[in-house]
């Protein structure tokens, strides 16, 4: 059956068994967009809600959304997680949801110095699975620093049409940070930039065939427009950069069930395979041991990168399969010759033109406890 005849059968098909709406179906048509204003909270001034909401732009693992503020006073919170937003299945240790973390609050930092507000914050919890996280403490000044807000939102996940163009030396230098200890920049043709590939395409095949990651992989997929508004996190087809016929079909056909099909998971890893051999290089943050306050740290260098980025027309893409798969994990330092550990693995490179952001974020009072 050719393309056009399946999807004609497809789409009458689910007309017959009665679930089908046109006016549903043309409603796919439309992209779900993130709120840029935040919502009234009580006893929270206008701008600290945008200190909040402008921290929680943070990229984070599935676009989960582990933080929680809870409010001690106005002035006085408490980040912390909320352990149904935790990714068991692919980060079993909560690695990548510190790292998430301190990506939050690199946002909340730049976004109150910003508004005029010193910010405070002491590391509280006690290992990577507590729900308390930091103390946040914030005091009004007079100076404003000159971050423009506009790097918190407009920074993006890109994964297609990253260019394969060698870096220019003053973006690599931008991307290690003067090339300080913790960042490496390894080019695509490179012996260790081939090693990255090969893991990432070996660990994505690995994954795709693990069940639990997968299960995982599907909770966290808003396929419908009504599912990304409900829950205002996770994946869409948008952010999977799914485009044209293939976005409306997916929207209106595939469910949780769609995930989990061999077919899916084949067209997933080839997608993967494409990725991954394609771009400038790979970007490594790595760290001396796998401390809630390295992890924090670390999240917060990536977040200082990433908001540094976008005008130079670079774009992030994290390819994590390779640290979450015990059989590319174990030998991926010793191959690297680093003897820290990695914590974060990105392909970089450069775009012709860096997207407006589309992943969704949930309303304040989904995060505010
Ligand atoms: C710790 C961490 C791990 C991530 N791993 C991946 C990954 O393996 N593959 C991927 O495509 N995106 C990955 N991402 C990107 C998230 O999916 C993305 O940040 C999220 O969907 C929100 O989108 P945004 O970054 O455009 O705001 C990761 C992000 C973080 C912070």
């Amino acid at each position: 059956m050719n393309r056009r005849r399946f999807l004609a059968y497809s789409a009458s098909a689910v007309a017959m068994a009665g679930g089908f709406s046109l006016v549903n179906s043309l409603g796919q048509l439309q992209t779900v967009v993130r709120e840029n204003t935040s919502s009234f909270i009580a006893g929270l001034e206008q701008e600290l809600a945008d200190i909040i909401r402008l921290a929680a732009l943070a990229p984070s693992g599935h676009n989960a959304q582990p933080w929680t503020v809870k409010l001690l006073t106005s002035h006085h919170w408490i980040i912390g997680t909320d352990d149904t937003r935790w990714l068991p299945a692919v980060d079993p240790q909560n690695r990548e949801m510190m790292i998430s973390i301190g990506a939050f609050l690199e946002n909340l930092q730049m976004a109150a110095n910003s508004k005029g507000y010193e910010v405070e914050i002491h590391i509280i919890a006690e290992s990577a699975k507590s729900n308390e996280i930091a103390s946040v403490k914030l005091q009004k000044k007079e100076a404003v620093s000159d971050f423009s807000v506009k790097q918190i939102t407009a920074r993006r996940t890109i994964r297609s049409n990253i260019l394969s163009e060698d870096l220019l030396n003053e973006d690599v230098m931008l991307l290690t940070q003067g090339e300080s200890e913790g960042c490496l920049y390894y080019a695509r043709d490179s012996k260790e930039g081939k090693v990255l590939a090969e893991g990432t395409i070996l660990a994505n095949q690995i994954q795709g065939h693990r069940e639990a990651a997968q299960k995982e992989l599907a909770d966290w997929i808003r396929w419908s427009n009504q599912d990304s508004r409900l829950y205002g996190n996770g994946l869409t087809p948008e952010t999977m950069e799914i485009e044209g016929v293939s976005r409306w079909y997916v929207k209106n056909f595939y469910t949780r069930q769609s995930v989990l099909q061999e077919e899916f998971r084949q067209a997933a890893m080839q997608k993967s395979k494409e990725q991954a051999t394609a771009g400038s290089g790979w970007l490594l943050l790595t760290g001396k041991a796998a401390t809630v306050t390295e992890l924090i740290q670390t999240g917060r260098k990536l977040q200082q990168i990433w908001l540094k980025v976008r005008e130079r027309n670079i774009a992030l893409h994290p390819m994590t399969q390779v640290l979450e798969e015990a059989a590319t994990a174990k030998e991926l330092p010793s191959t690297l010759g680093t003897s820290n550990d990695i914590q974060m693995v990105l392909r970089v490179g450069y775009v012709h033109h860096y997207s407006r952001p589309v992943s969704l974020r949930m309303p304040l009072q989904r995060i505010i406890i």
